[in-house]
């Protein structure tokens, strides 16, 4: 079923366990990430980022993930990830997902504060859900000019009470599209953030994050862990090897089958150690 961050990150705030939140770019992984999370029995988020959106219009991204969501019998969240417009927001709003994240880490506080109230009282009017970001996790690419800051937990109180967000993007270590598992967690700045902050936390750029710090902080008030990076090398890297393995072969659909049986074991094995069976 199709649902939105607030239906399924309140408890996963409050509880041991934390919902995957997936980068896909298609039905071939969006639809394995759907079963992996239907066999564990847990929610999910699709997530669409920016690669995703400039390659396939919106509306048709839209339709897919809605439609696999609407089939599924667990709960799942239909996302934009990273959005960084009102157009961009609305347009998604529009394809039917049934939430947005509105991305102003860029942006000076201030201005920060005041786009991200305007985008939240228009998803808020349509019944959907946002995250903002607070602080700014930056990018281990670097093709991608976004400068990094550590989020100051006295701002992300004022941000979370004056935008209306129903979850917040902080940065405490993470950094986007590592591809190994190396990030530093600093646990000190997230208890500071929890004793202020009364909405579920998210993290980006979980792919970098050790697995006993995904467990670690899955037992904090963290209800969203962002991972992409980790999906798309196990996509990619498979897809790779069938195509050197088969020099015959040219029927992409065949191709496709053992990268996307990756994809559902690697989600799979992020979702466990998130805690699904904690769940
Ligand atoms: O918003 C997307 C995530 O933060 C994914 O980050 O590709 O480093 O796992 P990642
Ligand atoms: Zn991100």
């Amino acid at each position: 079923m199709l649902v939105t961050l607030n239906d399924i990150l309140k408890e996963a705030s409050n509880s041991n366990y934390a919902i995957a939140g997936f980068n896909v770019f298609g039905y071939e992984d969006a639809v394995m990430v759907a079963k992996a999370a239907q066999e564990l029995d847990v929610p999910v988020i699709l997530m669409t980022n920016r690669d995703a959106v400039s390659h396939m219009p919106i509306k048709i991204l839209g339709s897919i993930l809605t439609d696999i969501a609407k089939e599924a019998k667990i709960p799942i969240c239909v996302h934009l990830d990273h959005g960084k417009s009102i157009d961009e927001v609305v347009s998604a709003i529009k394809s039917g997902f049934s939430s947005v994240m509105y991305d102003g880490s860029q942006l000076p506080l201030e201005e920060n504060i005041k786009r991200t109230k305007e985008i939240a009282d228009i998803a808020h009017h349509f019944g959907v859900s946002i995250e903002g970001e607070i602080g700014s996790v930056g990018y281990n690419d670097p093709s991608i000019k976004a400068k990094a800051m550590y989020t100051v937990p006295k701002e992300a109180k004022r941000f979370v009470e004056e935008t209306g967000v129903d979850a917040v993007a902080i940065a405490i270590g993470t950094l986007h599209r590592m591809k190994a598992q190396e990030a530093n967690i600093q646990y000190d700045r997230l208890e500071e953030i929890e004793k202020l902050v009364d909405v579920p936390l998210v993290i980006h750029g979980s792919t970098g994050v050790k697995d006993e710090d995904l467990i670690r902080m899955s037992k904090h008030r963290i209800a969203k862990v962002n991972i992409g990076t980790a999906l798309r090398m196990a996509f990619g890297n498979t897809l790779r090897d069938e195509m050197n393995n088969k020099p015959e072969e040219f029927d992409r659909i065949k191709f496709f089958k053992r990268p996307m049986i990756e994809v559902k074991n690697k989600a799979k094995e992020k979702m466990i150690i998130l805690g699904a069976k904690r769940k």
